[in-house]
């Protein structure tokens, strides 16, 4: 007999159905890239977001995960809750907040920090995108 784990309706929907697969240029000044593995299984996540710098606002966000479904339909639900979000709001989304929605079970909570730590580091990228020019006046 299978040991079989039950997946919640949403995980499924998200991963039959994953929103925002896609990817930006990496080198746009207004693009910010998470690009994150994860130890524990070896899936790789990268989530991308477009930033209008005037206000920090999130005008896109894309992914592509090469991982499980629960990494997939984690990736999915991050990208349709930081679009229209500030980059210091997307900053607070945490991995339990993204487990809950989706019901994870246990044993794929690590799916969810990965697209915790995947948005984390494209909002890092994007800010250390608009130090630069800073950085080269006072030098
Ligand atoms: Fe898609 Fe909630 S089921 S974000
Ligand atoms: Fe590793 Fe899901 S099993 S990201």
């Amino acid at each position: 007999q299978f040991v079989r784990t039950k997946y919640s309706d949403r995980i499924i929907e998200h991963y039959e159905n994953p929103r925002n697969v896609g990817s930006m240029d990496k080198n746009s000044p207004t693009v910010g890239t998470g690009l994150v593995g994860a130890p524990a299984c070896g899936d790789v996540m990268k989530l991308q977001i477009d930033v209008d710098p005037s206000t920090n606002v999130i005008r896109k966000a894309v992914f592509k995960t090469f991982g499980c479904g629960s990494a997939i339909a984690s990736s999915s639900v991050v990208t349709e809750w930081v679009q229209g979000k500030t980059i210091d709001e997307v900053m607070g989304i945490k991995n339990s907040d993204i487990a809950k929605h989706l019901a994870l079970p246990p044993v794929k909570l690590h799916c969810s920090m990965l697209a915790e730590d995947a948005i984390k580091a494209a909002v890092r990228d994007f800010m250390g995108k608009q130090q630069q020019p800073q950085q080269q006046q006072s030098l």
